[in-house]
């Protein structure tokens, strides 16, 4: 009863942030990301007999206990729907660094559903896998998908339509992604405890959720027709509308630093003088700047420059979750 699989993390063009339900973890919003190919999870899941509890390796190390018992009430879900009463081993490998704002749990809750399920000896659809991924991580749910990425708040209590959809392969558009890293810290506010907060204390939370839906149609259309010009500047446009948000939280949650601004500024002079690129940024100090293939030289030589970045992930579109051999890991 064993399965290995390889999930990539994903960044949102048009954010989530905030839930209609925490305890099926229900978004209040639908989103929109890419699937992102150079940031990557393998995960083994090992159900075995004799084991008392369920052991979690995260990048060779046992992980602390809460991140254990994410785990583990993840893989009840499994072990509910499967009929097995085994605990697991569970390993598991970022290729990027953990906990700083690049979507780690939405690779992990995705390759976990497709490894956790099959070693359970389950075969779930992709909608399921969907469904699935999102009770470990909202995130994840589109993580199970390549390419350009639909998640739909759905409408129904039990949350069987607040599942993702695939809108475009990754084949579709050669986009780019740089990586500006500005910190490896870890965050201080995690985004789960992050959404609860903005969703309980600030007062433009109804209108973030209420204006979403005319992002979520323009960017439908952006991708549709493949108008970078009109997809960046929605980017740009939704994620300073979620950090706003996030601001006027009690406290306001700020998770940018002084360099996460810099860049802002040097990816709008960057348009400016020609170069045509957007920056997305996640609930942490990074930026992400998107382009088209022939603009990465510029962008990356700007970054490289920049004395604000750290070290800069280059990539392109990644597919779905899928199976691997073991050796993999
Ligand atoms: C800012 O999916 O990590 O990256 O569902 O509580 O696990 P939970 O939250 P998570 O939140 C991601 C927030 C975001 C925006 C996004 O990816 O859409």
């Amino acid at each position: 009863m064993k399965a290995t699989a390889r999930a990539h993390a994903n960044i949102a063009l048009i954010k989530y942030w905030g839930k209609r339900d925490r305890k099926l973890n229900l978004p209040a919003a639908g989103s929109i990301s890419i699937t992102l190919e150079a940031l990557s999870t393998v995960t083994r899941v090992e159900f075995l007999q004799g084991l008392k509890k369920d052991r979690f390796i995260l990048n060779g190390e046992s992980t602390p206990v809460t991140q254990t018992e994410r785990v583990t009430r993840f893989l009840d879900l499994i072990r509910e729907q499967s009929g097995t009463g085994l605990c697991a081993q569970v390993t598991s490998k970022n290729n990027f660094p953990t906990g700083a704002g690049l979507a780690s749990s939405a690779s992990a809750f995705a390759g976990l559903a497709l490894a956790g399920s099959r070693a359970a000896g389950l075969a779930l659809s992709f909608p399921q896998l969907s469904e699935l991924a999102r009770k470990g991580s909202g995130s994840a749910a589109r993580s199970v998908f390549g390419g350009f990425v639909e998640m739909q708040a759905g409408v129904r209590k039990d949350g069987t339509d607040a599942i993702a959809r695939q809108i475009a392969p990754e084949t579709y558009w050669d986009l780019r992604v740089l990586i500006a890293i500005t910190s490896d810290t870890p965050k201080k506010t995690g985004s789960t405890e992050g959404m609860l907060h903005t969703e309980k204390t600030s007062p433009y939370f109804r209108e973030w959720v209420r204006s979403s839906v005319s992002d979520l149609k323009e960017m439908q259309k952006a991708i549709s027709i493949k108008d970078l010009s009109k997809l960046g500047e929605l980017s740009e446009y939704n994620c300073l509308k979620m950090h706003a948000l996030m601001l006027s939280a009690r406290p306001g949650l700020i998770y940018w630093n002084e360099n996460t601004l810099a860049l802002i500024h040097l990816v709008r002079e960057l348009r400016n003088t020609g170069t045509e690129a957007y920056f997305t940024i996640d609930a942490g100090p990074q930026v992400k700047v998107l382009c088209e293939p022939e603009n990465v030289p510029a962008v990356k030589n700007a970054l490289e420059n920049s004395r604000q970045v750290l070290r800069i992930i280059e990539t392109g579109l990644g597919g779905g979750a899928v199976l691997v051999k073991d050796t993999a890991l």
